[in-house]
């Protein structure tokens, strides 16, 4: 497997910048993503909860974390994603909800103390980020958890990436192709061209790795499996409120059944301790 490098996400995510708070508002087939992940935020956080969000990003689920009435901790690895956090926080209101921020890497959270969180929440792939690391970074978010408490996870999907990006994962070359699919691994080694390093799940895969790792599977869904590959034709679907909001409910329902979990970009779990 890739090695992983905590300096090239780092840097990646200090590059991406505010591109990070529009990614998941900028398509529709985006928004499905963030309706799918946030029904499990409202699913499983309490109002008073304390919350861990690791891998926050610019923020878009902190906001949503705060609305329902978490104490928010935020961490990131990337110092420019965390100063946007902030400044997102400050303009839109939320900072009220949030009672720190660190820049510290998932695989290595000493500055945070055992068992303190209700849930922890790492959407948007930090597992997928950490490659060779994952169980170390998994270990460490049941560290801070409470006995029994809840893990919410996404990760990036293999098939699914394939499945919304069908057409740019043709230009690639049969063999760079075979070697992504074989390891799973987006990365230099297995093709030139990638400029986004990352480990691509399988379901079963993730379910594996959170079994191994001891945890008891509430939820698996996909984000998302209907709508994943319509691009710009969902624009008009997206017009109609009636419509898109039996879209909304039957991505989630279908995103759920097992023969679905590998069809969207990102596999959710939802994890007990
Ligand atoms: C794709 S963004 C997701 C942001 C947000 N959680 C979401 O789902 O919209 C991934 C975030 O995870 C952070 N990240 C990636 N690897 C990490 C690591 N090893 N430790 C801490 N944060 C990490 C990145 O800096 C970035 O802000």
């Amino acid at each position: 497997m890739h090695e992983y490098s905590s300096q090239w996400v780092a840097n990646y995510f200090d590059d991406y910048s505010e591109k990070e708070w529009e990614r998941l508002v900028k398509t529709p087939t985006e928004e499905v993503k963030l309706f799918i992940h946030t029904h499990y935020l409202k699913e499983y956080i309490r109002s008073g909860d304390y919350v861990l969000e690791i891998g926050a990003g610019a923020g878009r689920f902190t906001q949503i974390l705060v609305e329902l009435g978490a104490r928010v901790i935020v961490a990131d690895i990337s110092e420019k994603q965390l100063n946007l956090n902030k400044k997102y926080a400050e303009e839109l209101g939320f900072i009220k909800g949030i009672e720190d921020w660190f820049q510290l890497d998932i695989c290595d959270m000493k500055q945070l103390e055992n068992h303190q969180f209700d849930s922890v929440v790492c959407y948007g792939g930090p597992l997928s980020y950490v490659f060779d690391r994952r169980d170390i970074a998994l270990q460490e978010i049941l560290r801070v958890l409470k006995c029994k408490g809840k893990a919410l996870l996404s990760v990036m999907s293999l098939w699914g990436s394939i499945h919304e990006f069908l057409p740019s994962t043709l230009k690639v070359t049969s063999e760079d192709n075979a070697n992504i699919i074989k390891t799973g691994d987006l990365c230099p080694e297995n093709f030139h061209g990638a400029n986004h390093h990352c480990h691509l799940f399988r379901a079963q895969e993730l379910v594996k790795f959170l079994e191994i790792n001891q945890t008891q599977i509430l939820t698996i869904s996909a984000s998302n499996c209907l709508s994943a590959a319509w691009g710009e034709r969902l624009l008009e679907i997206r017009q109609d409120t009636t419509k898109w909001q039996d879209l909304l409910l039957m991505e989630l329902e279908a995103s759920r059944e097992q023969g679905c979990s590998d069809m969207g970009t990102h596999i959710i779990a939802i994890v007990e301790k």
